[in-house]
């Protein structure tokens, strides 16, 4: 089924424009629509049924800027439901610090594919910190331990606070939660506020970010570092690592895995990642990459196979996913009534 034009009354095509708030009341702001919507989406990504051209990165301060100071187009074609779209996402590292603002912020422009007429814009935050959290989870559940229980989140910012929600939202068997960021004061006030929630979970600050990575059977990295410290050693046998922030791990760490899973290849081997610097010398390729996410949750490769493999999976963020939950949330929105529409002509 496809998502239609809307017309207003004057028959002239109109839009529904979607707030932060809009869409966490559609349902936006809790794991569940999301990890129910990717498992879909990055099957159907690996079996080919999308169109995703490789997202440019708009870095207005060239080579000289931050790496976290960009703005990134994402496109992407859907033909179940039948949705195009492309998020539209801003960042510049200091807004918290310098204009008291988060990190990120953008638009999500959906797509009719029958008359490719805009039908919606949806801010795109809440969506983007649920989506990449829910990635982490369905990856979790094919890709780590069966029992694991000690979570490491190194970055609490934005995307680090929605990944430690997500996981105790998806997985009751978590025990601790460790935390670490440069910033004492950021990990200390998400520790208070997961314990303010969950009061029976154990939640430790760590003093390095190698101490909380050596006690996780989960490690999540989600910083705006493009320095690597996350060293192979530091990983215990039967670690699972969720390279949110894609710039945190040596690259030993590619080396040593049992399996590298991917969300994209292509995406994956470009602008110099850590990936794309190991293919350009030669030691790493497509060949000795074990899966991209949806062949594993397809079922067309395993997912783990032993309690004992270290399994690293590099997410880089994909536009099926963000178009994929936003029209969920503008389909739920639009049955709710939530929202504002706005006359186009
Ligand atoms: N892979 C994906 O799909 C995806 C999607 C969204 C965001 N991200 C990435 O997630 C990262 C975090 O985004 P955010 O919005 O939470 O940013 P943020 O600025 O809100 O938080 C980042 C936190 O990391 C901390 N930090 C920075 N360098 C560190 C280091 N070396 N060690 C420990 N802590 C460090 C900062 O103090 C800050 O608290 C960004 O790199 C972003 O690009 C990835």
């Amino acid at each position: 089924m496809s998502i239609a034009t809307e017309l207003s009354p004057a028959g002239t095509p109109r839009i529904l424009f979607l707030s932060r708030g809009d869409v966490a009341a559609a349902g936006g702001d809790h794991s569940e629509l999301y990890v129910q919507t990717l498992r879909t989406a990055l099957v159907a990504h690996a079996e080919g049924r999308v169109v995703q051209p490789l997202k440019p990165y708009l870095r207005a301060q060239g080579k000289d800027g931050h790496i976290a100071d960009r703005i990134i187009a994402m496109p992407a074609h859907l033909s179940d439901p039948g949705v195009s779209g492309v998020k539209w996402i801003g960042s510049k590292h200091d807004n918290p610090n310098r204009v008291g603002l988060a990190r990120a912020s953008g638009v999500i422009a959906l797509n009719d594919p029958g008359t490719n007429y805009p039908i919606a814009i949806l801010e795109c935050s809440l969506i983007s910190a649920w989506r990449t959290a829910a990635v982490t989870c369905v990856a979790a559940a094919a890709l780590a331990r069966k029992d694991f229980a000690e979570v490491a989140v190194i970055g609490c910012g934005v995307i680090g606070r929605a990944q430690v929600e997500a996981l105790l939202q998806q997985f009751d068997h978590i025990r601790t939660v460790h935390l670490y960021d440069l910033d004492g004061a950021a990990a200390r006030r998400l520790a208070d506020e997961v314990t303010a929630e969950r009061p029976e979970l154990a939640v430790r600050v760590a003093d390095s970010a190698e101490e909380a990575v050596r006690a996780g059977d989960l490690v999540v990295p989600c910083t705006v570092t493009d320095q690597p410290y996350i060293r192979f050693d530091w990983l215990g046998r039967g670690a699972f690592l969720s390279n949110v922030s894609i710039m945190d791990v040596h690259k030993d760490v590619f080396l040593g895995a049992d399996k590298i899973v991917v969300d994209d290849w292509d995406q994956s081997n470009r602008e110099k990642k850590i990936i794309n610097q190991l293919v350009l010398e030669g030691k790493f390729s497509r060949e000795q990459l074990h899966a991209e996410l949806g062949e594993v949750l397809g079922g067309r490769r395993p997912g783990r196979e032993s309690d004992d493999e270290i399994i690293v999976l590099n997410p880089m963020g994909m536009a099926v996913e963000d178009i994929a939950c936003a029209a969920e949330i503008y389909t739920r929105a639009k049955q709710q009534q939530i929202g504002t529409w706005l006359d186009l002509y």
